[in-house]
């Protein structure tokens, strides 16, 4: 989905080309999220104005674009203080292209210009008021109805302060958004808030800040509303105006600033970030940042804290590899151990998930298990629902959180529900939860980002700790989701006697993984050539049943998602009920047959296949000679416990995917119209 980058110096000399290298790279590294135009907005060499440049297409055109605009020396006198801000944009309100990309502006002076991620949901409403008042507009966006709000509370409330203004605005908009805003009228000035989807607000200064948090600021409630003289009936109202006096200031003077929709944004310059929540307004005015609320609440904290990034930087670039997919497909040997850490002690057989041990009593007491999540994370669930109801002997019901949503499902206080999202901030994920919240269930969240809106939403959890994910496509992020749920399942049946064997017996494939992966990867020569049979063919089944139909779903969701070939992950049970119709001789076909308690049915299912000319390839264990006859297609991967199967079957999903859609000329690591990060419903 869209980024937002800003970057502000404080008494910290920079060129404006500085700064546009600054807002380009930081564009970089959100590129990842998904977008599809982007653009930047810099004070003009006098300060008078506002520069913006945008651009249809990626980073590297705006680049390029930058380049040639702002080529003078002018441009590259050093400035004290100054605020740039930049965007990718990812389609909602009307096409890719330049007159839709962000910034928007207020007028046709550049008084007010915003980025903003999320829709706007009333914009209509607000561009009807706004019309109505001369206002008329160049986009069919609806972010472009906040800055000509925000220019319209100027005209309309001269004494405001900036902060004031655009707090104003917020209060008039619904929906979902994080907006950053910078205004000629005030220059140095930056105002950011979010409401649904994410921000944070980094800080470098040049020695260790001296505090851990930052307090909230809240407007006097006794304050008399202010009514806009403008204002007709049903149409935007201003409401009371917050009139805070105290403020944060850094230690030293010199200080700068940056608001990103992710951390990866700014790991290279500082590791200090405050990760705001919904309906905090960050405002920065003469170095000083300070945070309000737009509405008090009973349970709010009297500040935010100032987080540590454990993040490196190398862990968001991409190496000697030439995807970020293909990085984090090479990653999985460290990155499940990285799960594991500090968490599993395979000497004495014991697990300890320390952000959810002390619900572990509660969660053995509940009626059922509800598993929800989205896409790959999704996948995660329907791999491990079978294990989860043998070790825990409690219903386990998985769902879509859009269906989920869709269907008022009743939710009890006694119901368990797990959230399961890479990013944490995946929209109906996050809706989904705090419908659940909101009925009382205790809310479990399993999410690979420190600071996500579901880590925060949730009661308790455990951080996957898979390292940043890039890649659009889902992988390293899946094997350990797939793990984490594993060692939840282990840690409910610590108690059970009679599963004692089985959990020595998992316990024990989990020491073996990482290597076991490993060796899955060598496969990756010959699963390139498997690719090039592949690649031009229109479509792939790929079958499974028991604990490998997550992986069926779960590759054809990724050579979907890569490749734009039609894939289908079908459960072998169900061939002889429609699916075999399509097998003949031509139609490309993935068959996983492991020796576990299915074998005898895949078998079958492999056998009607072959008998209808089919020549599927086949995923089946090493050595198995019985099984290979049958086709002269296979991959052979390690045997391991049955219910860690899928994580070796998933990566051979993973290469071929990869592999196609290098051969076909798709951009492995932003698909078409395919977000990272999807925070809107
Ligand atoms: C597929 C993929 C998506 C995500 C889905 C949920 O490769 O990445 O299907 O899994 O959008 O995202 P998260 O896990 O961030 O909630």
């Amino acid at each position: 989905m869209c980024g937002i980058f800003a970057y502000l110096n404080y008494l910290t000399p920079k060129s404006r080309l500085e700064v546009l290298d600054l807002l380009v790279t930081g564009l970089k590294r959100l590129e990842y999220r998904g977008y599809d135009s982007t653009g930047v907005a810099i004070d003009s060499p006098d300060s008078k104005n506002i520069v913006m440049v945008k651009r249809t297409g990626k980073v590297k055109v705006l680049e390029d674009a930058i380049k040639e605009h702002f080529s003078g020396g002018e441009y590259s006198e050093p400035v004290m203080t100054h605020i740039g801000i930049a965007h990718t944009r990812w389609a909602t309100h009307g096409v890719p292209c330049e007159r839709n990309s962000h910034p928007h502006r207020s007028d046709e002076g550049n008084g007010f210009v915003v980025v903003h991620n999320g829709i706007i949901t009333n914009y209509n409403d607000v561009k009807t008021f706004l019309a109505k008042r001369g206002y008329e507009f160049e986009s069919d966006t609806d972010t472009e109805v906040f800055a000509k709000l925000v220019h319209h509370l100027w005209k309309t409330h001269p004494t405001y302060s900036f902060r004031e203004l655009v707090e104003q605005a917020i209060l008039q908009v619904e929906g979902a958004f994080a907006i950053a805003v910078k205004s000629k009228h005030f220059p140095g000035e930056c105002v950011a808030s979010r409401r649904s989807s994410p921000l944070l607000v980094a800080i470098k200064t040049k020695s260790r800040l001296a505090t851990d948090h930052i307090p909230i600021l809240y407007g006097k409630d006794d304050k008399k509303q202010t009514s806009d003289q403008d204002t007709d009936s049903g149409k935007p109202q201003v409401l009371p105006r917050s009139d805070s006096t105290s403020e944060f200031m850094p230690e030293e003077k010199e200080v700068e600033y940056f608001f990103a929709s992710d951390a990866s944004a700014v790991i290279e310059h500082t590791n200090r970030v405050i990760y705001l929540e919904d309906d905090d307004v960050a405002a920065v005015r003469d170095g000083t940042l300070s945070i309000h609320r737009l509405k008090k609440s009973l349970d709010d904290p009297h500040a935010r804290e100032i987080t540590t990034l454990k993040m490196e930087i190398q862990q968001i670039m991409k190496g000697n590899y030439d995807y970020f997919m293909q990085k984090e497909i090479f990653e999985q040997p460290d990155s499940v151990v990285n799960t594991m850490r500090g968490r599993v002690r395979f000497d004495g057989n014991a697990i300890v998930l320390g952000g959810i041990k002390d619900y572990i009593p509660e969660i053995k007491r509940c009626r059922r298990l509800m598993l929800i999540g989205c896409g790959t994370s999704y996948h995660s669930a329907v791999a491990t629902r079978q294990l989860l109801e043998e070790l825990t002997e409690l219903p386990v019901i998985v769902e879509l959180a859009s269906d989920f949503l869709d269907r008022n499902t009743p939710i009890f206080r006694d119901d368990v529900c797990f959230f399961i999202s890479q990013s944490g901030e995946t929209a109906d994920t996050l809706m989904a939860l705090r419908y659940c919240k909101q009925r009382g269930a205790l809310i479990v969240g399993i999410t690979n980002t420190v600071g996500s809106s579901i880590c925060r939403e949730s009661h308790c959890g455990v951080h996957i700790n898979a390292g940043p994910e890039i890649g659009v496509a889902s992988t390293k992020a899946y094997t350990s989701q797939f793990i984490s749920l594993v060692m939840f399942a282990l840690v409910m049946s610590e108690d059970r006697l009679s599963l004692q064997q089985r959990r020595l017996e998992i316990l024990q494939a989990l020491s073996n993984l990482a290597d076991q992966i490993r060796k899955v990867l060598k496969l990756d020569s010959k699963v390139q050539e498997l690719a090039k049979d592949l690649y031009q063919h229109k479509s792939l089944l790929i079958m499974g049943r028991g604990y490998n139909f997550a992986t069926c779903l779960e590759g054809a969701l990724k050579v979907k998602e890569l490749t734009y070939m039609h894939s289908e992950g079908i459960m072998a049970g169900e061939l002889k009920h429609g699916p075999l119709a399509l097998v003949d001789d031509s139609m490309p076909v993935l068959m996983i047959v492991l020796r576990d308690p299915v074998y005898v049915k895949c078998m079958n299912a492999l056998q009607q296949v072959t008998s209808r000319k089919g020549c599927p390839v086949i995923i089946c264990e090493e050595g198995d000679e019985e099984t290979k006859a049958f086709s002269s297609r296979h991959l052979e991967i390690p045997r391991t416990v049955d219910c860690l199967q899928g994580i070796l079957t998933v990566i051979p999903m993973q290469l071929l995917s990869y592999h196609i859609a290098v051969l076909r000329g798709c951009d492995v690591d932003c698909p078409r119209n395919l977000a990272k990060s999807v925070t809107v419903e």
